[in-house]
């Protein structure tokens, strides 16, 4: 049994009292079993690492159509990033969007109890929107560029900003992956007996 499972008590004890008193854990929405908890979980990390390793792949499609060395190469790169990554992409965020909101409320760590949970809420939304707003609406022209490319076809701006989208996406998608982990920062607000600890 995990050790944030062990039990829904705790002593604690009030600065100065010198007492120990017990501490209830708020219920989560809806009581997740343990299999299905293990089973969301399981998809929540498979999305969360599927959506790093898109990410990667963009990293590596943009630095070729950048870097690589003929013309041919460059427009095929961007002629794959046009077409395969928004969605799988897209996808995969919401997966991890959807298991992360069914841990969080089926679980005791809650949406907005936990600063590490809140903050990857908020991150994975922010996420969401760049993808559908920032990302996507630039597809066909990267896609056409690539096709002009091999014939001298001048590059768009869309292109020179083509680096933020994998940088920003890896370094946020970094950051939540710390915080699953360590778990950091305790509550957003205090409990009963005045602690923000768990
Ligand atoms: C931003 C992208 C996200 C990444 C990369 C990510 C990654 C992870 C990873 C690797 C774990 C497993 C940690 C462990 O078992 O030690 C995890 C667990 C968890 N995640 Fe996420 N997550 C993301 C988004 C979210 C969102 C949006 C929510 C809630 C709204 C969420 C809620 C949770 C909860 C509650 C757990 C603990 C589940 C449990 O122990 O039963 N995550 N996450």
């Amino acid at each position: 049994m995990a050790s944030h499972e062990k039990d829904r008590t705790r002593d604690a004890r009030p600065p100065g009292t010198g007492r120990a008193t017990t501490r209830r854990r708020e219920p989560p929405v809806f009581e997740l079993g343990r299999g299905w908890r293990k089973t969301v979980l399981v998809a929540h990390v498979v999305s969360a690492g599927a959506w790093i390793g898109i990410d990667v792949i963009v990293a590596v499609l943009v630095l070729s159509g950048r870097f690589a060395t003929t013309d041919a190469v460059r427009g095929l790169a961007y002629q794959a990033l046009a077409t395969f990554v928004v969605w799988p992409m897209l996808a995969s965020a919401l997966v991890c969007l959807a298991t992360g909101l069914v841990l969080g409320l089926g679980t005791r760590w809650g949406l907005l109890r936990y600063w590490w949970v809140a903050v990857k809420l908020v991150l994975n939304l922010v996420l969401c929107v760049l993808i559908v707003l920032a990302l996507q609406p630039g597809m066909d022209e990267v896609g056409a560029y690539g096709r002009d490319l091999p014939a001298g076809a001048a590059a768009p701006p869309t292109i020179d900003n083509l680096f933020f989208p994998p940088a920003v996406s890896l370094t946020a998608l970094t950051f939540a992956t710390v915080l699953a982990v360590a778990k950091p920062w305790g509550r957003l607000r205090r409990d009963r007996s005045g602690s923000t600890r768990r």
